[in-house]
């Protein structure tokens, strides 16, 4: 069930470095929210502190609140590995488990959870990965390892592994940059597939990608080396590649950055 992010006031520290300042925003269900920005700004950084992956660093801290539908994340007694499971990510290389089988991949956070039932965790795998529209290319060879697929397959892999928990969002951090542009492709078909049913947020590097995939797209920046970075402006993805408010982002997306 796809559920809406409210991001309120997060401030974020790796121990004395406050590296993301005041950032608010809202995340729609069913809406592809791209980041953008250059190196540094925080990027993978605010997208870590929406599933509580920052605080998994020695030294990191988070201010502010992140609420799913209403509940904060952070909120008193919530656990992070069960807002890891509503929360899912896909990392930007590829990460399944090398020697595991291609089936156990995807059932691996089921198992995770105590499922053992041997149909229902076959049920669950055929799904995830023809949701990650993986299945036709792998359904012969589910006993083979992780591993021995290919870049572009391995990525798709380890989104049927994220969806097989079934989450409400999905976080994805350039889950394309260490990919061809046929993969690419395929991944971006997907991510506008998945947004029917996920409330997704993508990290890119790629103008053409955010601009292809999104629904809205947030700008990040910083004022300088050392400094923190923030939220620029947030808004429909049209309007910000065609009629930016800010001169930040106008720079940044016609290349004039820097
Ligand atoms: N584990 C860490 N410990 C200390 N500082 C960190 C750590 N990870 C990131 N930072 C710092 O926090 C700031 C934001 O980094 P972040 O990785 O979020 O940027 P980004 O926008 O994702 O950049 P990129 O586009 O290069 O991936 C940077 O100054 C970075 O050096
Ligand atoms: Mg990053």
């Amino acid at each position: 069930m796809a559920k809406r992010l409210d991001i309120n006031d997060l401030n974020i520290y790796y121990g004395k470095f406050h590296a993301v300042k005041n950032v608010s925003l809202q995340v729609p269900p069913r809406y592809v929210t791209a980041f953008i920005g250059p190196s540094g700004c925080g990027k993978s950084t605010v997208l870590r502190t929406l599933n509580r992956m920052h605080e998994e660093t020695p030294g990191a801290r988070v201010e502010g609140s992140v609420e799913l539908d209403g509940e904060n994340i952070y909120g008193r007694g919530v656990s992070p590995v069960s807002v890891r499971t509503t929360i899912g990510m896909v990392f930007q290389r590829p990460n399944p488990f090398p020697t595991m089988s291609i089936r156990d991949n995807v059932v691996a956070g089921l198992r995770l959870q105590g499922v053992r039932n041997k149909s229902q965790l076959d049920e669950v795998c055929e799904r995830s990965l023809r949701g990650a529209n993986l299945w036709e290319e792998v359904k012969d060879r589910l006993r083979k390892p992780g591993g021995s697929l290919s870049g572009g397959q391995q990525q798709r892999l380890c989104i049927a592994r994220a969806i097989a928990v079934s989450p409400d969002v999905l976080l994805m951090d350039e889950p394309c940059s260490a990919l061809d542009p046929i993969s690419t492709l395929a991944i971006e078909d997907l991510i506008t597939e998945l947004k029917k049913d996920y409330t997704i947020v993508i990290v890119t590097h790629n103008m053409q990608q955010a601009a292809r995939v999104s629904d809205q797209t947030a700008f990040f920046n910083l004022s300088g080396v050392g400094q923190p970075g923030e939220l620029i402006e947030i808004n429909d993805t049209e309007t910000i590649f065609s009629n930016p408010d800010k001169k930040a982002t106008e720079d940044y997306i016609s290349g004039r950055f820097g």
